[in-house]
């Protein structure tokens, strides 16, 4: 059996780090290809690194762009790379342009797709990651669901066939990884456990227009004054403080360039709670038993919402929000128990 696996985005290096070990033990060949959608080094090689993924058999190089054009230059590439290499089953991840244009270029191919963390849906409709969702589930085969919610979002638009709850793949990589989390950043920064907020920000609908990134900054000066908090800024987001001149806001902020998963994951186990419009930190900060304040109208992980643990906010009521304070036992096991690698290899290996 022979599977490709196109990746190319931060969040997807993670999610690969776990399978393609699955992959190996089940002496099943993948071959690996890499858009190349993020390439700075803190971006992209260092996941490879720390993570100890294999180097990609493929780099397509595709760079930054308007999302026409990322999501047609993938298509060209990874065309040429399934007619040469006629895989069995083409593995997608997650929301990004790279997951469409992959999805996309298989099913047209009738290459079989699977669609791992299918089923997430979210509010607003229009942003690129839920078209990439919507359209990637619709002609998807294998639909890996990490949520129960998940199944049942897909039920509702008809889609019931070749669906299965696995639970969530980077609940995997967190248990993998615990032990080897890494506490050089916070000790260098002298941080004090329990008492810094972890932040990142990066959706287009947040930092693409400069009211809205100054009403949020505006709130996270308020609240710096108050706690430490520690950024790492995604390039989009330094782009977009740069040109829209809003530095000032950030004085009290330690600002740092994004960070390898250990170090990150390291940051997140001994922060006192984390600010966020990532939908893997938001659940990241539950594996470590923190609760994340999502800035986000809407959220694909609402259980956490729902549970309480996590709280929606907005450019608004972000400061307050922050401080808010409730009482509120850990749920436990919401994203299953960690096996999701095997439970995935399990059913393609029986199905293929
Ligand atoms: C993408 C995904 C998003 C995911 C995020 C993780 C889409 C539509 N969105 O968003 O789902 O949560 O990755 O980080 O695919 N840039 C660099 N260096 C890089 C990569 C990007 O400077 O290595 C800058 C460029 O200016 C680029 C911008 O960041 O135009 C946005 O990059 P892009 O890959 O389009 O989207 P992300 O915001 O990273």
């Amino acid at each position: 059996m022979k599977i490709i696996s196109l990746i190319g985005a931060r969040p997807q290096f993670i999610k690969e780090a776990v399978l393609h070990k699955e992959f190996e033990k089940n002496g099943i060949k993948e071959i690996l290809v890499h858009s190349g959608q993020h390439y700075d080094k803190n971006m992209s090689d260092i996941f490879f690194k720390t993570l100890k993924i294999k180097n990609p058999d493929y780099y397509l190089n595709i760079g930054s762009g308007n999302h026409g054009e990322m999501t047609g230059k993938i298509m060209i590439e990874f065309e040429k790379i399934i007619l040469k290499e006629k895989p069995d089953i083409v593995l997608v991840y997650g929301d990004t342009n790279t997951t469409l244009a992959g999805a996309i270029v298989a099913s047209k191919l009738k290459i079989p797709v699977a669609h791992v963390e299918a089923g997430i849906r979210q509010e607003p409709k229009d942003m690129p990651e839920e078209i990439n969702r919507v359209l990637t589930d619709r002609i998807s085969n294998y639909l890996f669901c990490p949520s129960k919610l998940a199944v049942e979002n897909l039920k509702k638009e008809n889609i019931t066939d070749g669906v299965y709850f696995v639970g969530d793949i980077m609940y995997d990589l967190y248990k993998i990884m615990e032990k080897q989390f890494k506490y050089e950043i916070f000790e260098k920064l002298k941080l004090k456990e329990n008492e810094y907020i972890l932040m990142t920000m990066h959706r287009d609908f947040n930092v693409d227009k400069k009211e809205k990134l100054e009403k949020i900054l505006n709130q996270i000066e308020k609240i710096s004054k108050e706690k430490t908090i520690v950024f790492p800024i995604h390039p989009r987001t330094r782009k977009r403080i740069k040109e829209f001149k809003l530095e000032k806001y950030l004085e009290k902020v330690i600002k740092l360039d994004p960070i390898d998963y250990l170090n990150l994951m390291g940051l997140v186990k001994k922060s006192w709670k984390i600010i966020t419009d990532s939908g893997g930190l938001q659940k990241e900060a539950y594996f470590a038993q923190k609760q994340a304040i999502v800035v986000m109208p809407d959220t694909g992980w609402r259980e956490l919402i729902e549970l309480k643990w996590n709280k929606l906010a907005n450019e608004n009521d972000l400061y307050e929000k922050a401080f808010d304070e409730n009482e509120v036992n850990y749920p436990k096991n919401v994203y299953g128990d960690g096996n999701t690698g095997e439970k995935i290899v399990k059913v393609i290996y029986s199905e293929g």
